[in-house]
């Protein structure tokens, strides 16, 4: 596999989704019935991980930069926190840092899902998780890794058959979805076909055709109430999608749509961030409009492949931290 991804060298497994990798680790490094705190702006699937591993998900609130209210973290009673590194802009690394030496007890793992192209995708205090195929043209996989170098708990052998999940996937089947949104069982393994196709991949020709691929994008939805939310690209980021505010993201949308660009009216946030203060829950449901980054990942074969989260989660106290 090529020599660039962040797993290599470094203690990992390989599993079917993000949320078993993240099952996995919650199940292998965490007390039993563990407290994670989470961001309330985050993709519901990322919860379903944590309760499927018998942990229990606590919100958190953030800016509208969807960074973490860092002193909330530090106080708030849990075993462990969840940081998401959004659509491609990795977590400032001070803070984390920060945080681990005012919380040795607290166990950071970081979601890389979105910045796993990016030239640094990881802070690396303790571990990390990422589903593969958010970003990368791969049909299934969800890699665990071991920051600190240890040895994980071993996990399941890669499957030489594609799953019904894949099956359905591969064939554009939108209700492929639906089944890994229903997976609560035991973990499966990575399909032998993603692993070949992950060897295949580049990720620095990868992280180039986002990059031009985002820029072409900004200047197709370019318009007079169309306003990029981080209109900077930084070095060696692989965006997952170019997020734009605007007067009408419907209208944007369908315009886009005529240009053969996939784009998603809404973040699939747990219900808990909806009406969560402190959190940009507003600002994404009301003017945001994701224009997705392909090539690769997240538009293979179920159109924008993102779906709203189902309610799991109790709502967050205003600015504060929720039980889900
Ligand atoms: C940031 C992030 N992490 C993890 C996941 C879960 O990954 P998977 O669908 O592979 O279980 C998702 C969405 O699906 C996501 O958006």
């Amino acid at each position: 596999m090529s020599p660039t991804w962040p797993w290599t060298g470094r203690p990992h497994r390989l599993l079917a989704s993000g949320r078993q990798a993240l099952a996995w680790l919650v199940t292998g490094v965490m007390p039993p019935r563990a407290r994670v705190l989470c961001p309330a702006c985050m993709c519901g699937s990322v919860a379903a991980g944590i309760a499927a591993a018998g942990a229990e998900a606590v919100f958190y609130s953030q800016d509208s930069a969807l960074h973490p209210r860092w002193d909330e973290l530090a106080a708030a009673p849990a075993d462990a926190v969840l940081l998401v590194h959004p659509l491609g802009r990795r977590l400032p690394v001070a803070p984390v840092r920060a945080l681990k030496r005012q919380r040795p007890d607290l166990v950071v793992v970081e979601d890389i899902s979105h910045t796993l192209l990016n030239r640094a995708p990881l802070i690396g205090v303790d571990f990390a998780f990422a589903s593969l195929r958010k970003l990368l043209p791969v049909a299934d996989g969800g890699v665990a890794i071991d920051c600190r170098g240890r040895p994980l708990p071993e996990a399941p052998p890669a499957s030489p058959a594609p799953s019904p999940f894949v099956r359905k996937r591969l064939a554009g089947d939108p209700s492929a979805e639906d089944d890994l949104d229903a997976w609560g069982g035991p973990p499966d393994g990575i399909w032998e076909g993603t692993l070949r196709a992950l060897a295949a991949l580049e990720p620095a020709a990868l992280r180039r055709a986002r990059r031009r691929r985002y820029r072409q994008l900004a200047e197709l939805a370019a318009g007079p109430d169309v306003v990029p939310l981080w209109p900077r690209l930084p070095d060696g980021v692989a965006p997952l999608a170019l997020p734009l505010r605007c007067r009408n993201r419907h209208d944007l949308r369908r315009r886009l749509q005529r240009e053969g660009v996939a784009a998603q009216p809404y973040w699939p946030v747990p219900e808990a961030a909806r009406d969560a203060a402190g959190i940009p829950g507003r600002l994404l449901a009301g003017t945001l409009l994701l224009v997705m980054c392909a090539p690769g990942g997240q538009a293979l074969g179920t159109g924008s492949g993102v779906r709203p989260a189902r309610g799991r989660a109790a709502a967050p106290a205003r600015g504060g931290i929720a039980r889900a």
